[in-house]
C-alpha cells in the first residue's frame, strides 16, 4: 500500500499551537499539505493572546522543509473565522482540509456556573465550528472537495462532572456535523468528528504523572489524518480514541416496541408496562440521518 501523502493540498489547523493540534499541523506538512497554523495563543480558560503559540509552529514546520503560514484570529467570531479560512485562500489559493481543533476549559460545577463561563466555552468550541467551518465550505464547494474534522469530547458523548458548558459544545458539534454532511455530501466533502484523549494543558494536572508518555498526543494524530485523507470515503462517523486505542462511537437507537394505532390516545400506564423494551439497547443501530426514526414507526405510519 502507498504512503498517504498531501501533496498539493492546503489544510487549516484550529488551535495548532500546541497540544493535539500542533500534532496535526507538524504530521500535515511532514507528509506535503500547506497548513495554515491557527492559533489566538491563549491561556488554558481562554483569556489573553500571543502570537509565538502559532508562530513556533511554522517555525518548526519550516525548519523541516515544509510550508505553512500562521494565523493569529479567534475561531469564536464570524470575522475570525472568515480570516482564517481567508489565510489559507491568500496564501495558497485554496482549502481542502480543516481540522476544528481550537479549544478552552472554564470548569465549574452546574449550580455555580456563571453565564460568562457558559457563554466563552459555547463560543469557542460551537460557535467557532460555525465561524470556521461555513466559510471553509464555501472554499471546498467550490473545488467540489473537501475533509473536515470536528473535535468533541467524551464529556460531550458520555459526560464529566463539572463540564456542562464543554460537554453542551462538544456534543453540539456532533449537531453540526450530522446535518452538515447531508448538506454537502454531493461536494465530495467528508465530515467526521473525534473525541481525542491526550496530556496537554488541559488534562496535566487530571492525569497521573506516567501519562504524560501514555496519552501522549501525537496518538491521536493518525486517525484525524486519515480521516483528512483523500482514501477515507466514511462521513458523519464519530471515533473516541486515547493512547493508541480507537473505536467508533455513534448515537444509536433500540428497537423499541410500537403501542396503540392512531385512532387511540395513548396512556401513561402503557409506557410504564413497556418500559423495559422502551429502554433497552439490545439489537441497536445507528442513524444515517434523522428521517431514518420513522423505520422503527412505519408498522404505525402504514
Ligand atoms: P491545548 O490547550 O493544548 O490546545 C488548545 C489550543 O487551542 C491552544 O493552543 C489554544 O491557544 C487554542 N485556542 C484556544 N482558544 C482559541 C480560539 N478562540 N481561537 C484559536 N485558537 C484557540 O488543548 P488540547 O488538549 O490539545 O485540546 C485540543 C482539542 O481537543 C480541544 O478542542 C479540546 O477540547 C479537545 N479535547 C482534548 C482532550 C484531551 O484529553 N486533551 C479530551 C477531549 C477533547
Amino acid at each position: 500500500m502507498a504512503d498517504i501523502k498531501y501533496d498539493g493540498r492546503v489544510a487549516v489547523v484550529t488551535g495548532a499551537g500546541m497540544g493535539i493540534g500542533k500534532m496535526y499541523a507538524l504530521e500535515l506538512a511532514r507528509r506535503g499539505a500547506k497548513v495554515v497554523v491557527n492559533d489566538l495563543g491563549g491561556a488554558r480558560d481562554g483569556s489573553g493572546s500571543d502570537s509565538a503559540a502559532a508562530d513556533l509552529v511554522v517555525e518548526e514546520i519550516k525548519a523541516a522543509g515544509g510550508e505553512a503560514t500562521a494565523n493569529y484570529d479567534s475561531v469564536a467570531t464570524f470575522e475570525g473565522g472568515q480570516n482564517i479560512v481567508q489565510t489559507a485562500l491568500d496564501a495558497y489559493g485554496q482549502l481542502d482540509i480543516l481540522i476544528n481543533n481550537a479549544g478552552i476549559l472554564r470548569d465549574r460545577s452546574f449550580l455555580k456556573m456563571s453565564e460568562e463561563e457558559w457563554d466563552l466555552v459555547l463560543a469557542v468550541h460551537l460557535k467557532g465550528a460555525f465561524c470556521v467551518t461555513q466559510p471553509a465550505v464555501k472554499a471546498m464547494k467550490d473545488k467540489n472537495y473537501g475533509r473536515i474534522v470536528f473535535t468533541s469530547s467524551t464529556s460531550g458523548l458520555y459526560g464529566n462532572f463539572g463540564q456542562t458548558n464543554y460537554g453542551a459544545a462538544k456534543l453540539g458539534v456532533v449537531g453540526i456535523m450530522n446535518t452538515l454532511k447531508l448538506e454537502v455530501s454531493k461536494y465530495d466533502i467528508k465530515i467526521n468528528t473525534i473525541a481525542p484523549t491526550a496530556w496537554s494543558r488541559m488534562t496535566a494536572d487530571i492525569f497521573p504523572p506516567d501519562f504524560e508518555q501514555k496519552m501522549n498526543p501525537q496518538f491521536n494524530e493518525p486517525m484525524v489524518l486519515f480521516l483528512c485523507s483523500e482514501e477515507n470515503q466514511v462521513t458523519g462517523m464519530t471515533f473516541a480514541m486515547g493512547a493508541g486505542w480507537y473505536g467508533r462511537t455513534a448515537i444509536v437507537s433500540g428497537n423499541g416496541v410500537c403501542i396503540g394505532d392512531a385512532n387511540r390516545p395513548i396512556a401513561v400506564e402503557e409506557i410504564r408496562d413497556n418500559f423495559e423494551q422502551i429502554a433497552s439497547l439490545e439489537e441497536t443501530k445507528p442513524h444515517d440521518n434523522g428521517g431514518s426514526i420513522f423505520a422503527y414507526m412505519a408498522p404505525l405510519l402504514g
